[in-house]
């Protein structure tokens, strides 16, 4: 089947040299785009800004705010069967850029932030798709409920959860500890290496697609 992968963090410049993001390091989303290609299927990975090697036979589309993001996925979205949304986009965006460094002046300074749209939440309306939808959720509190409530809120068919507030697994990590909860029941998967996860959460998938 044909996926399409979001993965690592947005870049949001506040003027030319500064920008805002935040610490994914892309490897969940890298991960899956290796292990969807290992078993057979064509992999198109539309990637903020990472340090990450292009895994082999990935088609890559390098993006760096959720703006272009969003317009990567508008445009290539049409013709995926599944696609999976691993990439933690800023959920906003300075509203004024301006064209020359900000120079420093007073003891304090105010920015205006202005909300990024939401892309995997455009996928059933905006963008009419049809295939298998999968989300993401970084929690640090009532991790099952509020994937849940994602689940139900971005039309998703799987949303991979994390808890993003215990040291070591999840953001900018090897490893990670994930619930795939579906519509129906929630499996709680042991702590594991990404690259392990990745294959796992690929045959989950699979059988999503498969149902008729
Ligand atoms: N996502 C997206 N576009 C955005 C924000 C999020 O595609 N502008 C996707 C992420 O890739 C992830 C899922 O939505 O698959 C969940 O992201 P998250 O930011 O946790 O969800 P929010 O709905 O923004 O919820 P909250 O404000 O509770 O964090």
């Amino acid at each position: 089947m044909k996926v399409l992968i979001t993965a690592g963090p947005t870049r949001e410049p506040i003027d030319p040299v500064r920008y805002l993001s935040n610490r994914s390091s892309g490897k969940m989303g890298y991960a899956l785009a290796a292990a969807f290609t290992e078993a057979g299927h064509q992999v198109l990975l539309i990637s903020g800004p990472t340090k990450l090697d292009i895994p082999d036979g990935v088609d890559l589309i390098p993006v760096e705010t959720a703006a272009d993001m969003f317009e990567a996925v508008e445009h290539h979205l049409g013709r995926m069967d599944t696609a999976v949304f691993a990439a933690a986009v800023a959920d906003y965006r300075p509203q004024e850029v301006p064209e020359h460094k900000i120079k420093k002046t007073g003891e304090t300074l105010t920015m205006e932030l202005i909300r990024n749209p939401d892309i995997l939440g455009s996928c059933r309306g905006r963008f009419g798709f049809h295939g298998v939808l999968v989300g993401f959720a970084a929690e640090t509190e009532n991790l099952e409920s509020n994937a849940r409530e994602k689940l139900t809120r971005k039309g998703c068919d799987l949303v991979i959860a994390n808890d993003v507030s215990q040291a070591g697994i999840g953001f900018d990590s090897d490893r990670n500890q994930i619930l795939l909860v579906h519509p129906d029941h929630t499996e709680s998967l042991p702590e594991d290496e990404k690259h392990h996860l990745a294959p796992r959460i690929v045959r989950e998938i699979e059988i999503l697609a498969a149902r008729p």
